[in-house]
């Protein structure tokens, strides 16, 4: 059932408000500056005029149009909505950290300081890197600051020639285009049968006028890149260094670090691994982490931590300057930090190994339903084909994932990676029972029967949305957000 919009259901007279008794004098208006007849309103202004009953209605209803991981299972692949701690929503609604000015005294925010050099010093453990910066405010942002790093070093080292940046075919659309960013040139490197890194391809596109190769550990088919150490020795050997898209962190985290394969810089998505809900546009944080060769590049200012308490570090004349307006989303911090606290290494461990566990798990009680082109195991996330499924029965990936809608599921990731066709990318995370698992599993087998039954039905699916099926396109390039 669609809502009407508050202007619709106005009616004269009606209000939500109730204004607190005036504690000015009366009369006190004569006393201000006449404003000038140019800046008046000529016309009373057209509000919506709807009781407390009508407002608190419209909104609870608009709230259950639509999907969050508080309504169920978002198996989302690669922009994982994972299940967040609400105890890290409640202490970044502290109002210690909600009434505060980005611009205040150092002296005067030093609770606030103190949370942010502590992530980045259990950051840095938690990756095995030296030491990072907190401003950028998503992982893409991350990347052109990660990226930009590398340029920097490389123009002080005189090594102007390298000018190109490798990325694996599987990467992650916002890797290309981070490095483009950044003027480079993007070269593509291949994966091998396995749907890894092709070291023969590598090999052949690693020379002096490559600055750094981009990779995500496990990559975006969920798999692990076994040879990540001989990657890194082909890549250092060839004068150019390793960034870790750390996106997927939440597979390895407490396992395994990024510092110890070899990677030089990196970021995380704070929101996906670090509690607090990926997409919808934001707000994220997407943190950089570097070894000690890239750490005069960081962005300032920095925390400092001196025998007089914490402060803005601003020296360092190779840095590459801010990258934000101040200091990144620091709520999004804030939850982080908590996260961490609260979970503590094993609890952080464990979270990764719960995400591998699920994974496999729903891995393999589709493995009957559908072909697996890559993997016979995951990490935390798999890529399915509907190739078959769209060459014999005209099902698509698309439709099996609107077919979810109707059941109260979030669609998975579709068409991504690009090197599988018809391709559904399921993420389950660590935080879904069993039960969901085993719900989520057989409901979209019975999709899949159903759908070869009934092409029409599936083909229509969604049927119990507000709006139906989309001209996704259209619908991108065409917005009707018109009144
Ligand atoms: C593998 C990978 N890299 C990079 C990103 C970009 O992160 P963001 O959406 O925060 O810009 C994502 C998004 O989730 C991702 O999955």
């Amino acid at each position: 059932m669609s809502e009407p919009l508050l202007i619709e259901l106005s009616k004269p007279g009606r209000k939500a408000y109730c204004f607190p008794a005036l504690d000015l004098p009366r009369g006190f208006e004569e006393a201000l500056p006449e404003l000038p007849s140019s800046l008046l309103r000529q016309k009373k202004a057209r509000l919506p005029e709807v009781s407390e009953l009508d407002v608190v209605r419209h909104f609870t209803h608009l709230s259950s149009m639509t999907f969050g991981v508080d309504n169920g299972c978002y198996p989302l692949g690669s922009c994982t909505m994972k299940y967040n701690p609400k105890i890290s929503e409640q202490l970044a609604q502290m109002s210690e950290f909600t009434m505060i000015h980005p611009l205040q005294d150092a002296s005067t925010v030093q609770g606030c300081l103190s949370v942010m050099y502590n992530l980045l010093e259990d950051l840095s453990s938690i990756t095995g890197m030296s030491w990072g910066t907190l401003q950028p405010c998503a992982g893409a942002h991350g990347e052109y600051t990660g990226l930009k790093m590398i340029r920097s070093y490389f123009l002080k080292k005189g090594e102007i020639q390298r000018t190109k940046v490798l990325v694996p075919v599987s990467a992650h659309g916002t890797n290309p285009a981070s490095a483009a960013l950044n003027g480079f040139d993007i070269v593509t490197v291949a994966s091998n049968r396995e749907g890894l890194v092709d070291l023969e391809d590598l090999k052949s596109k690693l020379d002096d006028s490559v600055a750094a190769f981009m990779l995500t550990n496990p990559n975006t088919l969920g798999l692990f890149e076994k040879d990540i150490l001989t990657i890194s020795s082909m890549v250092h050997e060839a004068g150019g260094l390793l960034y870790y898209d750390g996106a997927n962190l939440n597979a390895i985290m407490g396992n395994a670090r990024p510092g110890d394969m070899g990677f030089d810089v990196l970021h995380l998505n704070l929101h996906k691994t670090f509690a607090t809900p990926h997409g919808g546009g934001g707000p994220g944080s997407g943190p950089v982490m570097v070894k000690e060769l890239l750490r005069p590049f960081l962005p300032k200012p920095d925390i400092i931590l001196t025998e007089s308490g914490y402060s803005y570090g601003w020296d360092s004349l190779d840095s590459i300057g801010k990258v934000s307006m101040f200091w990144g989303n620091f709520l999004v911090m804030v939850k982080a930090y908590v996260y961490i606290l609260r979970m503590g290494t094993e609890g952080l461990r464990a979270a990764s190994a719960h995400a591998v566990l699920n994974a496999n798990y729903v891995l393999n009680k589709l493995k009957g339903t559908f072909p697996i082109p890559y993997g016979n195991t995951c990490m935390h996330e798999f890529v399915v084909s509907c190739q078959e499924l769209k060459d014999t029965y005209g099902i698509s990936a698309q439709d099996l994932a609107k077919g979810l809608i109707d059941r109260g599921y979030h669609p998975p990731t579709m068409y991504f990676p690009s090197l599988v066709h018809e391709a559904l990318m399921f993420e389950p995370t660590e935080s879904e029972s069993v039960e969901t698992l085993d719900a989520f599993a057989d409901t979209l087998i019975d999709i899949v029967q159903q759908a070869k039954n009934d092409p029409d039905w599936i083909h229509g699916c969604p049927w119990t949305t507000p709006v139906g099926r989309l001209d996704e396109a259209r619908a991108v390039k065409e917005p009707d957000l018109h009144y």
